[in-house]
């Protein structure tokens, strides 16, 4: 029995299911969907790969990386999410926290931490989280984690306010997000308490976790803070070509802080 329980109020936000639609219901959710299946088909380390989705929820991302051949296991501490995912084909998931993987030594191709760092906001638990995905892929296997950006908060306020609305969010806590990085469930009614980083952080993070060199990547950019997207990602011509920009800047280091989301990678060492 693992130590290690999620906060009450970010179990619930995930039990009442909202991550099954997350990435269909809205442009910006299929844009982040986009963005993180090109990056993953091109940096994933292979086909037919043993893969280990931390985080995964309900396994909006086990589920094509499945259907395209790797072999998935999900882990996720929310036991509603992980019922749904279990029913997916080609999918094994487990009940689990990223602070202490359910998992042998060096058994995986690649450990994605997709979600689980956005809700530690203690530092040490985030390289624990790291070091963790790490023991469990195999040298020379990968490691990935996406971050939220210290900015998304602030982003986010400035587009509900040119909306017409704050969704609850003031502007002096978005503010502070900037400054501090937390964001509390109780700052606001759209998300629950996560960590926002700067890139420069998790990249020193990943060091400290003993995966040096990382790399990152820009996932959403500043073109995920439009808010006529729906135009953008929902027209094929135009998509094609979003896409394409986003490719161009992905890892240009000016830019890696702009837009909701980060990626950031590293090979584990021998
Ligand atoms: C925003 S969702 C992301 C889901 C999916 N991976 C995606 O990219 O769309 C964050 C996920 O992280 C999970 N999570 C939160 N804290 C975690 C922890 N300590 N260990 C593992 N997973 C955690 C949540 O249960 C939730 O399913």
């Amino acid at each position: 029995m693992s130590e290690w329980r999620l906060e009450d109020e970010i179990e619930a936000y995930y039990r009442r299911g909202d991550e099954r639609e997350r990435l269909t219901r809205n442009a910006r959710g299929r844009l982040e969907f986009a963005r993180m299946q090109d990056l993953l088909r091109r940096l994933l380390p292979g086909e037919g790969l043993k893969v280990l989705d931390v985080g995964g929820a309900t396994g909006v991302h086990s589920a094509w990386m499945a259907a395209d051949g790797h072999d998935v296991t999900l882990v996720d501490p929310v036991e509603s999410q992980v019922a749904v995912a279990a029913r997916l084909p080609g999918v094994r998931a487990v009940v689990g926290d990223a602070r202490e993987l359910p998992c042998e030594d060096a058994v995986f191709d690649a450990v994605l931490l997709m979600g689980p760092l956005y809700h530690l906001t203690d530092r040490g638990q985030r390289v624990r989280a790291l070091a963790e995905a790490r023991r469990c892929a195999r040298p020379g296997g990968l490691v990935a984690a996406v971050t939220i950006n210290r900015t998304a908060g602030w982003g986010d306020y400035l587009l509900f306010k040119a909306g017409g609305s704050d969704k609850g969010l003031s502007a002096e806590a978005s503010l502070r997000v900037i400054r501090e990085g937390v964001l509390r469930h109780f700052d606001q009614g759209l998300f629950t308490t996560a960590y926002l980083a700067h890139p420069g952080e998790v990249a020193a993070e990943f060091a400290d976790a003993g995966l040096e060199d990382p790399a990152q990547y820009s996932v959403q950019g500043f073109p995920g803070l439009i808010p006529e997207l729906e135009r953008l990602i929902d027209d094929p011509e135009v998509r094609g070509h979003l896409m394409e920009g986003l490719r161009l800047i992905e890892t240009e280091p000016s830019l890696l802080g702009a837009g909701n989301h980060l990626l950031t990678t590293a090979v584990v060492p021998a």
